[in-house]
């Protein structure tokens, strides 16, 4: 059982440099599946989520290496299986994503259905509703989605909400389709325009990323191409909130500034002094934390990935903050934590009343998922004495490469109990 131990209180200091993005490397993993030939990608994070990716990958035909820590190499020859394991989607929600590009390339998948999280119930109609409009049949089988169509159809395609995933899916399932596709009311994210990015290279003909609708005209092969993945904006967005929380300077740099707009304004509201130049931000934090209001929304609005990290912030400041989770029904898990840690805290539906307190304390707390633990760790080297974080399925992991060595390069007293690694 993971137990990672802090002793709070030490400010940040120094540099960080932040890794690739989580959220691009998964989807464009899934889209090697629509290519032919060698893949190269680099900036890829060595975490538990891109292996799971890799082990997906493998059990459908695709062969891959780790060159390096963080360069992967992908070959994809021949005819690529039809079914994804269940143990394996079960695992990560994001393995959904090869659907799409096999139905594509194989005109028949065969995916378990995910089930739930500990942050809601999370469904794929608007993944399936989409691949629908492209012509798919689409059925459900013994806890398996099984999409069918010998070759898929451009369509126009309105999502009823600018789901990430959904737009992800749609959109590598129509860059092989015949025609033209419209994706409108799509997700915005840079990891979108990251995925776009890597298929256009790969001979896929798509416009629009980055905007409300996304034009595609289906092409009949895309090939392997190099790739590097972006820096991960929520990574980069828990250092900040981390020195903001703890006090003292730190750089962090291989960031993108325009990716992360929302969450350096409200940073700045906070009383934060960044200073920004180039791909690298300095983050000065002395005296207090000024109380803020935020709602989480879809890009170019905040992040619901940054809320809980906001949670543990918010949690020192002076004054009431209020924070409105629009995304996911049940991201409030960690406030019963951050109670135990001292804060003063009171849930209202999908509203939180945050009351400043002046210090948490330690105590033994338990993570839930990968974001709340992010929280967790933060307010715990905000807080006094040693906490211990259970992190008993090893959630954190999947999301921050590297996280112990790096806060600790940061002069955070952290470690992982009992000798693990
Ligand atoms: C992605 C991110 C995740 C982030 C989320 C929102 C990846 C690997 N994960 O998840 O870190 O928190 O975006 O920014 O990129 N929904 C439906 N039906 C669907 C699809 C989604 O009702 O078919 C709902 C979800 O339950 C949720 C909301 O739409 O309430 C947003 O989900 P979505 O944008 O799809 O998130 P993911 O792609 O799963």
């Amino acid at each position: 059982m993971r137990k990672i131990v802090i002793e709070g209180g030490s400010p940040l200091k120094g540099e960080v440099t932040i890794s690739g993005s989580k959220n691009s490397a998964l989807p464009i993993l899934a889209a090697t599946i629509l290519t032919e030939g060698e893949n190269t990608l680099t900036c890829v994070p060595n975490l538990t989520d891109v292996i799971t990716m890799l082990k997906v990958l493998r059990s459908l035909g695709i062969r891959s290496e780790y060159c390096h820590p963080n360069r992967v190499k992908i070959w994809v020859n021949g005819k690529v299986r039809h079914v994804a394991p269940y143990q394996l989607v079960t695992q990560m929600r994001a393995s959904f994503f090869v659907i799409g590009p096999i139905l594509a390339r194989a005109g028949f998948a065969k995916v378990p259905l995910p089930g739930g999280c500990a942050i809601g119930s999370r469904p794929v109609d608007i993944h399936l509703k989409g691949l629908e409009k492209l012509g798919a049949r689409v059925r459900m089988e013994h806890g398996f989605v099984i999409v069918e169509a010998p070759r898929l159809r451009g369509n126009l395609v309105h999502l009823d909400f600018p789901s990430v995933g959904a737009t992800e899916t749609i959109m590598m399932a129509a860059t092989l389709a015949e025609g033209k596709t419209s994706i409108t009311n799509v997700a915005c994210e840079p990891e979108i325009v990251d995925l776009a990015d890597f298929l256009i290279k790969a001979g896929a003909k798509i416009s629009g990323a980055g905007t409300e609708k996304i034009s595609i005209e289906g092409v009949k092969k895309l090939k392997g191409v190099d790739h590097a993945i972006i820096p991960d904006r929520i990574e980069a967005g828990t250092y900040m909130a981390a020195t903001a929380a703890v006090g003292g300077e730190v750089l962090i740099k291989n960031i993108v500034p325009e990716h992360m707009e929302s969450i350096l304004l409200k940073l700045k509201e906070c009383g934060v002094k960044i200073e920004i130049s180039g791909n690298e931000a300095r983050i000065i934090k002395n005296g207090n934390i000024k109380a803020i209001d935020i709602q989480t929304q879809p890009h170019p609005g905040f992040p619901t990935d940054m809320q809980p990290q906001f949670s543990a912030l918010l949690a020192l400041a002076s004054g009431t903050s209020v924070i409105r989770e629009t995304i996911f029904e049940n991201r409030f898990i960690h406030l019963n934590e951050l109670k135990r840690m001292g804060a003063d805290v009171k849930l209202e539906g999908r509203t939180a009343i945050i009351k400043g307190v002046k210090h948490l304390s330690s105590a033994p707390v338990v993570v839930t998922d990968l974001r709340a633990g992010a929280g967790l760790i933060i307010a715990a080297l905000a807080a006094k004495g040693e906490t211990m974080i259970d992190d008993r399925e090893s959630q954190i992991e999947r999301g921050y490469e590297n996280i112990i060595s790096k806060l600790e390069g940061l002069g955070a007293h952290i470690s992982l109990a009992g000798g693990q690694k």
